[in-house]
Formats: C-alpha cells, structure tokens, sequence
C-alpha cells in the first residue's frame, strides 16, 4: 500500500481544527454573492495569491476578513459539511471542532445561527458517514477576559451543544491569566477545557493554561521544547498536545517541515497528535498533514499508528465508542 493511501486510511480523530479556517475560496467568493458582503478579492484565485503570511497575526487578519461571508445558518451547515466530508474521506472517524463565536457575534450574527447550522450539519454527516463530532466554544484571547465570560453566558441556551472550550487568536501579551473566570464559569457547567498555548507564545502559558485554566490538552505546545521540566510534566501526565505542522511552517514558527521537533517530542514519550488547524489557509486537510510530516521526518508506520492512537486517546470521546475506534486501528495496522 502507499504511504498515501496508508495515512489517509488510518482510523484516526482531528482535534484542532477552526471550523472558520476550512472556508476554501471557492465557498467564501460564492457566499460572498450570496450575502452581497463585498470582498476584496476579484477572484478566487486573487484570495488564494492572499495566503502569504509572515505570522500568526497576517493570518488572522486575513481569517476574519473572510468569515464575513457567513451570515445565515445555511451557510454555517454548508461550511460543516463541506468540511466533515473532506474529513471522512481523510479517515477521520471521529473531531472536535472549534468554533469561535465572538468572531460572528460582533458582527451581529447570534448563536441561534450558527448553533443551528452546525447541529443539522453534524447530525447528517454522522448518519451518512458515520463520522462523529463534537464542537469547542473557543474565546478570542486579543479581546478582554470580561467579553469571554459574556460570550459564555450568550452561549447559556446552546451549551448541551458545547462539549468544551479553548482559547485562541493573537498568542502574545495575551497570557492564560486573564481568562480565568471564563474557563472556571465553563468547568463549573461541567465544560472540558483545551487552550492554545506555545504556538508563538513562551512555554509559561503551556504552564498557565494547565494550572490556571485548567486545560486537559494543550494546543500547538511547540514551544515546550524549550523547557525540559515542562516536558517531563507532559510526558509524566500524559497531556497531549495537537500539533499541526503545516500550519507551523506557513506561519513560521519553523522554518521547514524538516525541522519540525514532532518526531523529537513523540520519542520523548510526549502525547503528540497531528491535526490542519485551518486547512483552508494553510494548504492541507489532515490526511496531508500526516503524509507531508511522514515523509519531512522520515516516520515509520508504526510512528503514524501511534499518531492516530494518540488521537484517539486525547478525544473527549465516551469510553465505548473510544474502545470501538482503538480496535478499528488496530485491525488496520494489523492487516
Ligand atoms: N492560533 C491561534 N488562533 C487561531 C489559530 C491558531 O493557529 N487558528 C485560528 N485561530
Ligand atoms: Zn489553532
């Protein structure tokens, strides 16, 4: 078998992976029309050529400008769909998908909206391809701690739909601190808890987002390199980490794939899993996250069966169908 159709054959979950970052072009500029919300973009390769980012924040600024385009609960649904199928057909059985809701409520987009187009999404996908889901209300981190603990409250009708939360966009001088009373009003209601934590940012926010907000996995985590007791405490605890390489080198947090520290941290005994972050943006879907890595850092397939067991360790998944996806793994790593 080639290691293309091994990777994307691999029973594996996604576990980073921004719902607003799998707008492909083609959806955004056909919204676009829909809606009648100008972009500034002639074409869709004009939007493709836009993709160039020094950093985090190039990209974020670009990501939110394109978000505009999604205004009613059909296009939520179709932004779901579109991206579930991708998954599936990349052997993902089971996400966890981020959604960042303040991006679509300042705009004057509510949560019935967007809660909605999901759910009808989810629910069709998983009957017709038996792909599980789950969704993480994060809060935008370069906006006050006060408007994620107002967002939390807005979310109050639509929390049964909610099955975490997390933390993202511009890392630094934003520091786990200051969303403390969001993720404890969110543990509170029973909430699991992830944070974006040592993409850009130093590898004490890994530290806070553990001990302050109480994060059950940390994501990116990159920097812990940095500091070897920190990397025994993720070796120690198990925490894992969701790593997506190529967002890492489209954002240049490294420089090459090839100079990736994956493999490096997986050896340490790190709980590391591969995911696309916003696949849109960054030039590939799961299945090609794990291909490029594989062949970047010279994986064995016992390293991509690890991988995607990892994945599915780290899911916040009831223990039965867990247990279900760890024996499809392993008859196919047996076969
Ligand atoms: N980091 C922070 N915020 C984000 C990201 C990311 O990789 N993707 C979407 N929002
Ligand atoms: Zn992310």
């Amino acid at each position: 078998m080639t290691l293309d159709s091994f990777v994307r054959g691999l029973p594996k979950a996604e576990l980073h992976l921004h719902i607003e970052g799998t707008l492909e072009p083609e959806l955004m500029f056909e919204l676009s029309e829909r809606n009648q919300i100008a972009l500034p973009f002639a074409s869709v390769d004009e939007i493709r050529a836009a993709y160039e980012f020094t950093d985090l924040q190039s990209f974020l600024d670009i990501y939110y400008q394109g978000a505009a385009v999604l205004v009613h609960e059909q296009d939520f649904a179709d932004l779901m769909t579109a991206y579930l199928r991708r998954a599936a057909a990349d052997g993902v059985r089971h996400a966890e998908i981020f959604f960042d809701p303040q991006t679509h409520t300042e705009r004057g987009v509510g949560f019935p909206v967007f809660m909605k187009g999901f759910a009808s999404a989810q629910r069709d996908a998983e009957e017709a391809l038996g792909i599980t889901s789950a969704l993480i209300m994060c809060f935008l981190r370069h906006l006050p701690g006060e408007a994620a603990i107002e967002t939390f409250q807005a979310a109050g009708p639509y929390l049964q739909q909610v099955q975490a939360v997390g933390l993202d966009s511009s890392e630094v001088g934003n520091p786990p601190e200051l969303f403390v009373a969001a993720y404890q009003a969110a543990r509170d209601q029973g909430l699991r808890a992830v944070a974006h934590a040592g993409e850009e940012g130093p590898p004490s926010y890994i530290e806070g987002a553990l001990d302050v907000l109480g994060a059950e996995r940390i994501d990116h985590g990159v920097r812990a390199d940095e500091d070897d007791a920190l990397i025994e405490r993720l070796v120690a605890e198990q925490i894992p980490l969701t790593m997506c390489p190529l967002s890492n080198v489209k954002l240049r947090v490294f420089d090459t794939l090839a100079s990736h520290n994956l493999k490096r941290l997986l050896d340490r005994g790190v709980r590391v899993t591969i995911n696309s972050d916003d696949p849109a943006y960054f030039g590939g879907y799961v299945g090609d996250n794990y291909l490029a890595v594989a062949e970047a850092l010279d994986l064995s397939r016992e390293d991509l069966v690890l991988l995607a067991r990892n994945s599915l360790e780290a899911a916040f998944l009831p223990e039965e169908r867990r247990r279900q996806l760890v024996s499809e793994l392993e008859d196919y790593a047996a076969s």
